[in-house]
């Protein structure tokens, strides 16, 4: 079992924030990567669809017996993981590891939280946060636009800093020293967000915490792996050259091949 995969989903790139990490602080872990590329956006989708997505996105790895499996997209783990019942293997979220380690950052206890449309409405990260400590204001912003900023590679961009400054302007005002990049594709504007913010607020990102948890998880659990060549392997649900090239500017590593994957017919 310690040597199985660790499936990681998202609805497009953003959950390689999360793999990143993952090949940085455990390098002896194989991980199954799903993109539903062909079916992103999910942050401007009903729940009942999230839900319904999220349901298949896990069944997708039964056939690859994973030990774990990271919900690494903000809206899926905001609105459909908390619906989605019962599962074979633990499925960890991004919501609370993150609210947790913002919650430790924060100092003057005031942190804003970016996110989709969905993660936004959901409440979730606020709910968290306040479940940790009811004396932090939080301060809340849906960022529609970055995910296809980020999907079609405009990540250090001045289009994207002119929406990013409008995006960020009402936190910036509310003087958060912490802000949550609540969607696993927000890291991947970073040095935008980071200049727009300034240094002195902290950015917490997702996709780093919830591998950071995992790693707590798997150590206390003894289920780290040791096999001494980690696989590695990406499927989507649509193909196109795109998501390789951003996946390997980001990851900084060839990827040599990507699988599609049929996820409308995967069985619940
Ligand atoms: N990765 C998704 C998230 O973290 C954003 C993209 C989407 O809307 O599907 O919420």
């Amino acid at each position: 079992m310690k040597n199985k995969p660790i499936g990681v989903f998202d609805s497009g790139l953003g959950g390689l924030t999360a793999v990143k990490e993952l090949i940085k602080i455990l390098p002896n872990e194989s991980i199954v990567y799903f993109g539903d590329t062909g079916r992103v956006p999910y942050g401007t989708r009903s729940e009942e669809t999230i839900i319904k997505y999220t349901k298949q996105d896990i069944a997708f790895f039964r056939e690859f017996s994973v030990k774990a499996i990271i919900c690494a997209c903000g809206t899926a783990s905001s609105v459909g993981l908390p619906n989605v019942g019962k599962t074979d293997v633990p499925v960890i979220g991004v919501v609370e590891p993150t609210a947790k380690n913002a919650v430790s950052a924060t100092k003057n206890k005031k942190i804003g939280i970016i996110g989709t449309e969905g993660t936004v409405s959901s409440g979730a990260y606020a709910k968290a946060i306040k479940n940790i400590d009811p004396s932090v204001s939080t301060f809340s912003k849906a960022c529609t636009l970055f995910v296809p900023f980020v999907e079609n590679g405009y990540l250090d961009h001045e289009a994207t800093r002119i929406i990013a400054k409008e995006y960020l302007k009402p936190l910036k005002d509310e003087g958060v020293d912490t802000l949550i990049l609540g969607c696993t594709h927000y890291p991947l504007l970073k040095k935008v967000i980071g200049d727009i913010m300034g240094e002195e607020v902290t950015l917490i990102d997702a996709g780093k915490s919830a591998a950071d948890y995992v790693k707590e998880l798997l150590i206390e659990k003894d289920m780290l792996s040791t096999n001494p060549v980690a696989e590695k392997r990406f499927f989507t649900s649509d193909t196109g050259t795109k998501f390789i090239k951003t996946a390997e500017l980001f990851l900084n590593e060839k990827i040599d091949s990507i699988q599609k994957v049929d996820i409308e017919q995967v069985r619940l």
